[in-house]
C-alpha cells in the first residue's frame, strides 16, 4: 500500500551540489556522522540522500544495479545501515528512461526489480531523474510509484521536472521539481524562486511538495545575506530542505543560517500550506506564507544592490482587522509591536523575515527607518528604529 504523503516537506542532505560525480561511501559517512554532532539530525535534518554516480557502468549478471565497486566497495545495503544506526533516513538516485543522467545505468523496464533492490537495501526515499526517459511523465511516475508500493516498504519519491508535474491532476509522486538545477549563484537562486510564485495552491499536505532544489547555503559563492535570503524564501515556499553543503567542514555562520529553528518551523509549519510571492515593485518583493494558529510570516525581500525600505501591513499579508500585532524578527530574535504597518530597510540581496500574529504585546513599536540609514552590523538582517 501507498504509504501517507510526508505532512511536511522533507529535510536532510543530497550530495550533488558539493559533490557531483566525486563521491564515495567515507565521504556519505562522514556526512551522516557530522549531521549528527553538529545537531543538524536533532534540528530536523533526517535523510542523507546519494545522487547520480553511486552505480557500475553497468547492471550485474543477474541485472540488478549495482554499487561502483571502488567508491562504495561496501555496497548499498552497509552505507544504508551506517546511516540508519544513527537515526538518520538512506535516500538512493535513479532514472525513469535507461540511464542516468551522468550515464550511468537507469530503471527503464526494471522498475519492479529496481524497487525490489532498493527496498532489500532498506532505502527510504528515492529520486526520479528524467534524462533519457521516454513516455508521459505522469504514467512513468505513477509505474514507478506502484512498484515502490509492491515492496510494502514506505519510500518517499522525488521526481525531477519534466512538463510541469505540478499540474498534474495526480501526485504520485511526493515531490516534484519546479524549475531547472540550482547553483551556487544569486541569479540561479532567484530564478528558481521566481519559478515557483503562483504554485503555492498546487501543493501542500495531502498533495505533496513544489520542490525548487536542493539549497545551496554553505557552498562558498554567495554572501551570508544572500544565503539567507535563499533559506527564508524556501521556508516560505514549504520547500524540502535537501542541503547541498560539505557538513563535514561546516562553518559557524552556515550552521546558523541552516540551523535556525524558527526559519526551519516555517518550513515544517503543520498546516502545510506553501506560501507565495504576494506583491513586487522593482527590487522590493514581498511573500507570505500562512501558518498554523493564524499566524502569517512574512519576507521583506530586496533583489536589488542597495538597502531599500520595504513596506506592507497587517491587513494585506491577510491578517483580521485589529488593533494590535506582535511582530516577531526572526533572524534579529527580537519582537515589536505594530498597529498594522510591517517595514524594514533590507539589507542588498536580505530578507527581513518575521512572523506575525495578531496579538496584543508589550514589546516596542517597530517603525519605519530614516531612509538614509545605509549602515548594517556585521550579521545584521534588518534595521529597526524604535521611537
Ligand atoms: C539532474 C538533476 C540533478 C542531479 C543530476 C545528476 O540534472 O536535476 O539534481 O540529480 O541530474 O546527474
Amino acid at each position: 500500500a501507498h504509504a501517507a504523503k510526508p505532512s511536511a516537506p522533507p529535510m536532510g542532505w543530497n550530495h550533488w551540489n558539493h559533490f557531483r560525480c566525486g563521491i564515495d561511501e567515507g565521504i556519505i559517512k562522514g556526512i551522516a556522522d557530522a549531521i549528527v554532532h553538529t545537531g543538524l539530525r536533532d534540528a530536523g535534518y533526517r535523510y542523507v540522500n546519494v545522487d547520480d554516480c553511486w552505480e557500475e557502468p553497468v547492471r550485474d549478471a543477474h541485472g540488478h544495479l549495482q554499487a561502483n565497486a571502488h567508491t562504495f566497495p561496501s555496497g548499498i545495503a552497509a552505507l544504508a545501515d551506517y546511516v540508519h544506526a544513527r537515526g538518520l533516513k538512506f535516500g538512493i538516485y535513479t532514472a525513469a528512461g535507461d540511464k542516468t543522467c551522468e550515464g550511468r545505468p537507469g530503471s527503464g523496464g526494471h522498475y519492479a526489480e529496481d524497487a525490489a533492490t532498493f527496498a532489500a537495501w532498506d532505502v527510504d526515499y528515492v529520486k526520479l531523474d528524467w534524462c533519457g526517459a521516454k513516455g508521459i511523465p505522469l504514467e512513468l511516475t505513477k509505474q514507478f510509484r506502484a512498484a515502490l508500493d509492491a515492496t510494502g516498504r514506505a519510500i518517499v519519491l522525488g521526481v525531477s521536472r519534466h512538463g510541469s508535474p505540478w499540474l498534474w491532476a495526480e501526485h504520485p509522486a511526493d515531490l516534484w521539481r519546479t524549475s531547472a538545477d540550482i547553483d551556487d549563484q544569486w541569479h540561479s537562486m532567484l530564478r528558481n524562486a521566481e519559478e515557483e510564485a503562483g504554485l503555492s495552491q498546487r501543493a501542500g499536505a495531502g498533495i505533496g511538495w513544489n520542490d525548487p532544489d536542493m539549497l545551496q547555503v554553505g557552498n562558498g559563492a554567495m554572501s551570508p545575506a544572500e544565503y539567507r535570503a535563499h533559506f527564508s524564501l524556501w521556508s516560505i515556499l514549504a520547500a524540502p530542505l535537501l542541503l547541498g553543503n560539505d557538513i563535514r567542514a561546516i562553518d559557524a555562520e552556515t550552521l546558523r543560517i541552516v540551523g535556525e529553528r524558527e526559519v526551519i518551523a516555517i518550513d515544517q509549519d503543520p498546516l502545510g500550506r506553501p506560501g507565495d510571492r504576494l506583491r513586487t515593485d522593482g527590487d522590493r518583493e514581498v511573500w507570505t506564507r500562512h501558518l498554523a494558529g493564524g499566524d502569517v510570516a512574512v519576507a521583506l525581500f530586496n533583489r536589488g544592490v542597495v538597502a531599500t525600505e520595504i513596506r506592507t501591513d497587517a491587513q494585506e499579508i491577510g491578517l483580521p482587522a485589529g488593533t494590535g500585532y506582535q511582530v516577531r524578527d526572526v533572524w534579529g530574535k527580537r519582537d515589536f509591536r505594530s498597529n498594522g504597518g510591517i517595514s524594514a530597510l533590507v539589507e542588498p540581496h536580505g530578507v527581513a523575515l518575521y512572523r506575525v500574529s495578531a496579538a496584543e504585546t508589550s514589546a516596542p513599536p517597530l517603525v519605519t527607518l530614516a531612509s538614509d540609514a545605509r549602515f548594517f552590523a556585521p550579521g545584521e538582517t534588518t534595521q529597526v528604529i524604535a521611537t
